[in-house]
Protein backbone atom coordinates (compact mmCIF):
# COMPACT_ATOMS: atom_id res chain seq x y z
CA UNK A 1 0.00 0.00 0.00
CA UNK A 2 1.30 3.30 -0.87
CA UNK A 3 1.98 6.28 1.87
CA UNK A 4 -0.80 8.41 0.23
CA UNK A 5 -3.64 5.16 -0.01
CA UNK A 6 -2.30 4.11 3.66
CA UNK A 7 -2.75 8.56 5.03
CA UNK A 8 -6.33 7.76 3.28
CA UNK A 9 -7.19 4.59 5.00
CA UNK A 10 -6.21 5.84 8.16
CA UNK A 11 -7.83 9.56 7.77
CA UNK A 12 -11.18 7.67 6.60
CA UNK A 13 -10.30 5.26 9.93
CA UNK A 14 -10.34 8.14 11.92
CA UNK A 15 -13.15 10.30 10.99
CA UNK A 16 -15.32 6.67 11.45
CA UNK A 17 -14.06 6.16 14.81
CA UNK A 18 -15.19 9.79 15.56
CA UNK A 19 -18.24 9.28 14.21
CA UNK A 20 -19.31 6.77 15.66
CA UNK A 21 -17.77 7.99 19.56
CA UNK A 22 -20.40 10.46 18.84
CA UNK A 23 -23.41 8.53 17.84
CA UNK A 24 -23.32 5.68 19.91
CA UNK A 25 -25.64 5.52 22.76
CA UNK A 26 -24.15 6.50 26.38
CA UNK A 27 -23.55 3.54 28.39
CA UNK A 28 -26.58 3.16 30.28
CA UNK A 29 -25.74 4.80 34.31
CA UNK A 30 -25.07 1.87 36.69
CA UNK A 31 -27.43 0.85 38.28
CA UNK A 32 -27.74 2.69 42.16
CA UNK A 33 -27.41 -0.34 44.83
CA UNK A 34 -29.36 1.77 47.03
CA UNK A 35 -33.00 3.32 47.81
CA UNK A 36 -31.30 6.99 48.46
CA UNK A 37 -28.93 6.47 46.19
CA UNK A 38 -31.43 5.42 43.56
CA UNK A 39 -34.14 8.13 44.36
CA UNK A 40 -31.92 10.64 44.01
CA UNK A 41 -30.79 10.23 40.22
CA UNK A 42 -33.71 11.80 39.72
CA UNK A 43 -33.95 14.39 42.45
CA UNK A 44 -35.84 12.43 45.30
CA UNK A 45 -34.92 11.50 48.76
CA UNK A 46 -35.78 7.97 50.12
CA UNK A 47 -36.41 8.62 53.85
CA UNK A 48 -37.42 6.04 56.59
CA UNK A 49 -38.90 6.66 60.20
CA UNK A 50 -36.04 6.72 62.74
CA UNK A 51 -36.67 5.91 66.46
CA UNK A 52 -33.95 7.06 69.14
CA UNK A 53 -34.36 3.92 71.56
CA UNK A 54 -32.86 2.03 68.37
CA UNK A 55 -29.71 4.30 67.79
CA UNK A 56 -27.99 1.98 69.58
CA UNK A 57 -28.86 -1.22 67.61
CA UNK A 58 -25.81 -2.28 65.06
CA UNK A 59 -28.31 -3.90 62.83
CA UNK A 60 -30.83 -1.31 63.00
CA UNK A 61 -28.00 1.68 62.74
CA UNK A 62 -26.29 -0.42 59.36
CA UNK A 63 -29.32 -0.60 57.39
CA UNK A 64 -30.87 2.93 57.81
CA UNK A 65 -27.29 4.28 57.82
CA UNK A 66 -26.75 2.36 53.97
CA UNK A 67 -30.50 2.81 52.34
CA UNK A 68 -32.04 6.13 53.33
CA UNK A 69 -30.56 9.92 53.10
CA UNK A 70 -33.78 11.81 54.40
CA UNK A 71 -34.85 10.87 58.25
CA UNK A 72 -38.15 11.24 60.29
CA UNK A 73 -38.34 10.83 64.09
CA UNK A 74 -41.11 8.61 64.33
CA UNK A 75 -41.99 10.18 67.87
CA UNK A 76 -39.53 12.09 69.67
CA UNK A 77 -40.26 15.49 67.83
CA UNK A 78 -43.97 15.33 68.38
CA UNK A 79 -45.48 17.43 71.47
CA UNK A 80 -45.60 15.00 74.45
CA UNK A 81 -42.45 14.57 73.42
CA UNK A 82 -40.71 18.02 72.71
CA UNK A 83 -42.91 20.00 75.46
CA UNK A 84 -43.39 17.75 78.80
CA UNK A 85 -44.46 20.57 80.74
CA UNK A 86 -45.81 23.52 79.66
CA UNK A 87 -42.99 26.36 78.70
CA UNK A 88 -40.24 23.56 79.37
CA UNK A 89 -39.26 22.08 76.03
CA UNK A 90 -37.07 18.96 75.96
CA UNK A 91 -34.83 18.23 73.00
CA UNK A 92 -32.75 15.36 74.14
CA UNK A 93 -34.07 12.19 72.03
CA UNK A 94 -35.24 14.60 69.18
CA UNK A 95 -32.00 16.35 69.59
CA UNK A 96 -30.08 12.37 69.25
CA UNK A 97 -31.87 11.61 65.75
CA UNK A 98 -31.23 14.78 64.28
CA UNK A 99 -27.49 14.69 65.31
CA UNK A 100 -27.31 10.94 63.99
CA UNK A 101 -28.85 12.02 60.87
CA UNK A 102 -26.68 14.72 60.35
CA UNK A 103 -23.74 12.94 60.99
CA UNK A 104 -24.16 10.46 58.41
CA UNK A 105 -25.44 12.92 55.67
CA UNK A 106 -29.21 12.55 55.82
CA UNK A 107 -31.67 15.92 55.94
CA UNK A 108 -34.25 15.77 58.56
CA UNK A 109 -38.24 15.99 58.21
CA UNK A 110 -39.56 17.31 61.39
CA UNK A 111 -42.80 15.50 62.57
CA UNK A 112 -45.07 17.52 63.80
CA UNK A 113 -45.95 20.53 65.70
CA UNK A 114 -49.63 20.53 66.16
CA UNK A 115 -51.71 17.41 66.18
CA UNK A 116 -54.74 16.12 68.50
CA UNK A 117 -52.73 13.26 69.27
CA UNK A 118 -50.03 12.57 71.35
CA UNK A 119 -50.33 16.05 73.28
CA UNK A 120 -49.02 16.03 76.73
CA UNK A 121 -51.12 16.28 79.62
CA UNK A 122 -51.32 19.89 80.63
CA UNK A 123 -52.28 20.60 76.86
CA UNK A 124 -55.23 17.79 76.66
CA UNK A 125 -56.62 19.81 79.62
CA UNK A 126 -56.62 23.56 77.79
CA UNK A 127 -58.98 25.00 75.69
CA UNK A 128 -59.77 28.14 73.33
CA UNK A 129 -57.58 30.96 73.36
CA UNK A 130 -55.32 29.16 76.23
CA UNK A 131 -54.74 26.29 74.24
CA UNK A 132 -54.76 28.46 70.71
CA UNK A 133 -51.61 30.10 72.17
CA UNK A 134 -49.96 27.38 73.76
CA UNK A 135 -49.85 25.84 69.93
CA UNK A 136 -48.49 28.98 69.12
CA UNK A 137 -45.45 28.75 71.63
CA UNK A 138 -44.97 25.27 71.02
CA UNK A 139 -44.45 25.77 66.91
CA UNK A 140 -42.25 28.77 67.34
CA UNK A 141 -40.29 26.61 70.72
CA UNK A 142 -39.73 23.92 68.67
CA UNK A 143 -38.96 25.58 64.91
CA UNK A 144 -36.56 28.21 66.84
CA UNK A 145 -34.54 24.91 68.29
CA UNK A 146 -34.21 23.63 64.48
CA UNK A 147 -34.36 26.92 62.99
CA UNK A 148 -32.70 26.45 59.64
CA UNK A 149 -31.86 23.12 60.11
CA UNK A 150 -35.14 21.54 58.95
CA UNK A 151 -35.83 20.56 55.39
CA UNK A 152 -39.83 20.03 56.03
CA UNK A 153 -42.22 20.16 58.79
CA UNK A 154 -45.46 18.57 59.30
CA UNK A 155 -46.87 21.57 60.58
CA UNK A 156 -50.55 20.10 61.11
CA UNK A 157 -51.06 16.44 61.18
CA UNK A 158 -54.07 14.58 60.83
CA UNK A 159 -56.96 17.53 61.35
CA UNK A 160 -59.43 15.55 58.91
CA UNK A 161 -62.18 13.46 59.79
CA UNK A 162 -62.50 10.12 58.48
CA UNK A 163 -65.60 8.97 56.70
CA UNK A 164 -67.84 10.40 54.59
CA UNK A 165 -68.04 14.08 55.35
CA UNK A 166 -65.07 15.54 53.94
CA UNK A 167 -65.05 17.81 56.99
CA UNK A 168 -62.60 18.98 59.57
CA UNK A 169 -61.83 15.87 63.09
CA UNK A 170 -62.99 17.18 65.97
CA UNK A 171 -60.77 17.91 68.81
CA UNK A 172 -59.33 20.39 71.49
CA UNK A 173 -57.66 22.46 68.43
CA UNK A 174 -60.13 22.69 65.91
CA UNK A 175 -62.71 23.51 68.76
CA UNK A 176 -60.43 26.77 68.88
CA UNK A 177 -61.97 27.88 65.69
CA UNK A 178 -61.75 26.84 62.44
CA UNK A 179 -58.67 29.22 61.04
CA UNK A 180 -56.62 27.09 64.05
CA UNK A 181 -54.61 25.22 61.06
CA UNK A 182 -53.76 28.30 59.18
CA UNK A 183 -52.40 30.11 62.35
CA UNK A 184 -50.05 27.38 62.70
CA UNK A 185 -49.09 27.50 59.30
CA UNK A 186 -48.62 31.48 59.46
CA UNK A 187 -46.92 31.26 62.29
CA UNK A 188 -44.54 28.17 61.14
CA UNK A 189 -43.21 30.86 58.43
CA UNK A 190 -42.49 33.38 60.48
CA UNK A 191 -40.49 30.84 62.95
CA UNK A 192 -38.39 29.20 60.53
CA UNK A 193 -38.84 30.93 56.85
CA UNK A 194 -36.33 28.05 55.25
CA UNK A 195 -38.06 25.21 56.16
CA UNK A 196 -40.95 23.79 53.87
CA UNK A 197 -44.42 23.41 55.87
CA UNK A 198 -46.51 20.67 55.17
CA UNK A 199 -49.66 19.72 55.67
CA UNK A 200 -49.94 15.75 56.65
CA UNK A 201 -52.37 13.16 56.52
CA UNK A 202 -53.81 9.50 56.19
CA UNK A 203 -56.73 8.34 54.11
CA UNK A 204 -56.19 11.71 51.47
CA UNK A 205 -54.20 8.90 49.07
CA UNK A 206 -57.54 8.07 47.36
CA UNK A 207 -58.88 10.82 45.44
CA UNK A 208 -62.40 9.55 45.26
CA UNK A 209 -62.53 9.85 49.28
CA UNK A 210 -64.22 12.38 50.66
CA UNK A 211 -61.28 13.23 53.49
CA UNK A 212 -59.03 13.61 49.86
CA UNK A 213 -61.65 15.85 48.55
CA UNK A 214 -61.72 18.03 52.06
CA UNK A 215 -57.80 18.40 52.04
CA UNK A 216 -57.48 19.34 48.68
CA UNK A 217 -60.11 22.21 49.06
CA UNK A 218 -58.21 23.09 52.11
CA UNK A 219 -55.21 23.60 50.12
CA UNK A 220 -56.54 25.07 47.14
CA UNK A 221 -58.07 27.86 49.16
CA UNK A 222 -54.63 28.53 51.42
CA UNK A 223 -52.93 29.06 47.68
CA UNK A 224 -55.95 31.31 47.00
CA UNK A 225 -55.57 33.28 49.89
CA UNK A 226 -51.86 33.30 50.05
CA UNK A 227 -51.52 31.48 53.33
CA UNK A 228 -48.12 29.74 53.38
CA UNK A 229 -48.30 26.02 52.73
CA UNK A 230 -45.66 24.64 50.62
CA UNK A 231 -46.50 20.51 50.76
CA UNK A 232 -48.50 18.09 51.59
CA UNK A 233 -47.28 14.66 52.97
CA UNK A 234 -49.68 11.72 52.01
CA UNK A 235 -49.04 8.70 55.33
CA UNK A 236 -49.45 5.84 53.03
CA UNK A 237 -50.44 3.34 55.39
CA UNK A 238 -52.30 0.85 53.19
CA UNK A 239 -53.96 -2.03 54.31
CA UNK A 240 -57.23 -3.90 54.08
CA UNK A 241 -59.25 -1.02 55.17
CA UNK A 242 -57.60 1.65 53.01
CA UNK A 243 -55.98 0.28 50.45
CA UNK A 244 -53.76 1.30 47.26
CA UNK A 245 -55.35 2.63 44.58
CA UNK A 246 -53.87 3.58 40.83
CA UNK A 247 -56.16 6.74 41.36
CA UNK A 248 -53.36 7.67 44.01
CA UNK A 249 -51.65 9.19 40.85
CA UNK A 250 -54.18 11.62 39.95
CA UNK A 251 -54.41 12.51 43.77
CA UNK A 252 -50.25 13.67 43.59
CA UNK A 253 -51.05 15.04 40.21
CA UNK A 254 -53.72 17.07 41.42
CA UNK A 255 -52.58 18.38 44.73
CA UNK A 256 -49.14 19.14 43.21
CA UNK A 257 -50.90 21.59 40.49
CA UNK A 258 -52.85 23.39 43.05
CA UNK A 259 -48.68 24.75 43.59
CA UNK A 260 -47.49 22.04 45.84
CA UNK A 261 -45.18 19.76 46.65
CA UNK A 262 -46.21 16.69 47.42
CA UNK A 263 -44.37 13.53 49.59
CA UNK A 264 -45.04 10.19 50.78
CA UNK A 265 -44.13 10.05 53.96
CA UNK A 266 -44.92 7.20 56.28
CA UNK A 267 -45.31 4.50 53.98
CA UNK A 268 -46.07 0.80 54.59
CA UNK A 269 -47.88 -1.57 53.41
CA UNK A 270 -49.79 -4.85 54.65
CA UNK A 271 -48.23 -8.07 53.91
CA UNK A 272 -45.35 -5.65 51.40
CA UNK A 273 -46.71 -6.75 48.03
CA UNK A 274 -43.75 -6.09 45.83
CA UNK A 275 -45.92 -4.64 43.14
CA UNK A 276 -48.03 -2.14 45.24
CA UNK A 277 -44.65 -0.97 47.01
CA UNK A 278 -43.66 -0.58 42.82
CA UNK A 279 -46.43 0.92 42.24
CA UNK A 280 -46.19 3.75 44.85
CA UNK A 281 -42.87 4.03 43.60
CA UNK A 282 -43.67 4.92 39.99
CA UNK A 283 -46.53 7.17 40.92
CA UNK A 284 -44.06 9.27 42.23
CA UNK A 285 -41.69 9.30 40.17
CA UNK A 286 -44.43 10.37 37.41
CA UNK A 287 -45.20 13.24 39.45
CA UNK A 288 -41.94 15.92 38.94
CA UNK A 289 -43.52 17.88 42.35
CA UNK A 290 -43.17 14.40 44.34
CA UNK A 291 -40.10 15.41 46.61
CA UNK A 292 -39.68 11.91 47.76
CA UNK A 293 -40.96 8.77 49.96
CA UNK A 294 -40.20 7.83 53.41
CA UNK A 295 -41.41 4.18 54.74
CA UNK A 296 -42.51 4.44 58.22
CA UNK A 297 -39.38 2.21 60.21
CA UNK A 298 -36.73 0.12 58.64
CA UNK A 299 -37.30 -3.54 59.67
CA UNK A 300 -41.13 -5.09 60.35
CA UNK A 301 -39.95 -5.84 64.01
CA UNK A 302 -39.61 -1.82 63.96
CA UNK A 303 -42.94 -1.41 62.31
CA UNK A 304 -45.85 0.25 64.48
CA UNK A 305 -47.62 -3.08 63.08
CA UNK A 306 -45.35 -5.56 63.11
CA UNK A 307 -47.86 -7.94 62.53
CA UNK A 308 -48.26 -6.52 58.99
CA UNK A 309 -44.88 -7.16 58.21
CA UNK A 310 -45.38 -4.20 55.85
CA UNK A 311 -41.74 -2.91 55.32
CA UNK A 312 -38.73 -3.11 53.18
CA UNK A 313 -36.62 -5.55 55.59
CA UNK A 314 -37.68 -8.67 57.45
CA UNK A 315 -36.89 -8.74 61.33
CA UNK A 316 -33.77 -10.33 60.29
CA UNK A 317 -32.99 -7.22 58.33
CA UNK A 318 -32.66 -9.39 55.42
CA UNK A 319 -34.40 -7.22 51.97
CA UNK A 320 -37.05 -8.12 50.86
CA UNK A 321 -39.19 -8.81 47.69
CA UNK A 322 -40.08 -5.26 47.80
CA UNK A 323 -37.00 -3.52 48.62
CA UNK A 324 -36.04 -5.14 45.29
CA UNK A 325 -38.88 -3.91 43.00
CA UNK A 326 -38.50 -0.65 44.84
CA UNK A 327 -34.99 -0.35 43.87
CA UNK A 328 -35.69 -1.31 40.55
CA UNK A 329 -38.26 1.34 39.87
CA UNK A 330 -36.35 4.34 40.97
CA UNK A 331 -33.34 3.12 38.81
CA UNK A 332 -35.76 3.03 35.71
CA UNK A 333 -36.40 5.95 36.24
CA UNK A 334 -39.69 8.66 35.59
CA UNK A 335 -42.32 5.78 33.93
CA UNK A 336 -44.18 6.90 30.94
O1 LIG B 1 -42.16 5.03 75.22
C1 LIG B 1 -43.19 4.27 75.83
C2 LIG B 1 -42.62 3.20 76.72
O2 LIG B 1 -41.89 3.78 77.75
C3 LIG B 1 -43.76 2.33 77.23
O3 LIG B 1 -43.23 1.27 77.93
C4 LIG B 1 -44.59 1.80 76.09
C5 LIG B 1 -45.78 0.98 76.58
O4 LIG B 1 -46.89 1.13 75.75
O5 LIG B 1 -45.07 2.87 75.33
C6 LIG B 1 -44.05 3.65 74.76
O6 LIG B 1 -44.60 4.70 74.00
C7 LIG B 1 -45.21 4.30 72.78
C8 LIG B 1 -44.48 5.00 71.62
O7 LIG B 1 -45.14 4.72 70.43
C9 LIG B 1 -43.03 4.56 71.50
O8 LIG B 1 -42.97 3.21 71.17
C10 LIG B 1 -46.66 4.73 72.82
O9 LIG B 1 -47.36 3.99 73.81
C11 LIG B 1 -47.29 4.53 71.47
O10 LIG B 1 -48.59 5.11 71.48
C12 LIG B 1 -46.48 5.19 70.41
O11 LIG B 1 -47.06 4.88 69.17
C13 LIG B 1 -46.70 5.72 68.11
C14 LIG B 1 -47.94 6.35 67.52
O12 LIG B 1 -47.59 7.14 66.39
C15 LIG B 1 -48.66 7.22 68.53
O13 LIG B 1 -49.69 7.92 67.94
C16 LIG B 1 -45.97 4.90 67.06
O14 LIG B 1 -44.71 4.46 67.58
C17 LIG B 1 -45.74 5.73 65.81
O15 LIG B 1 -45.25 4.90 64.78
C18 LIG B 1 -47.04 6.35 65.35
O16 LIG B 1 -46.77 7.15 64.23
C19 LIG B 1 -47.93 7.75 63.63
C20 LIG B 1 -47.50 9.09 63.07
O17 LIG B 1 -46.92 9.88 64.06
C21 LIG B 1 -48.70 9.81 62.44
N1 LIG B 1 -49.37 8.98 61.47
C22 LIG B 1 -49.73 7.64 61.92
C23 LIG B 1 -48.52 6.91 62.47
C24 LIG B 1 -48.86 5.50 62.85
O18 LIG B 1 -49.80 5.47 63.90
Amino acid sequence: MGDRIRRLVAGALGVLAVFTALTAPAPAEAAASTLGAAAAQSGRYFGAAIAAGKLGVSAYTTIAGREFNMVTAENEMKIDATEPNRGQFNFTNADRIYNWAVQNGKRVRGHTLAWHSQQPGWMQSLSGSTLRQAMINHINGVMAHYKGKIYAWDVVNEAFADGNSGGRRDSNLQRTGNDWIEAAFRTARTADPAAKLCYNDYNIENWTWAKTQGVYNMVRDFKQRGVPIDCVGFQSHFNSGSPYNSNFRTTLQSFAALGVDVAITELDIQGASATTYANVTKDCLAVPRCVGITVWGVRDSDSWRPGDTPLLFDGNGNKKPAYTSVLNALNAGSPS
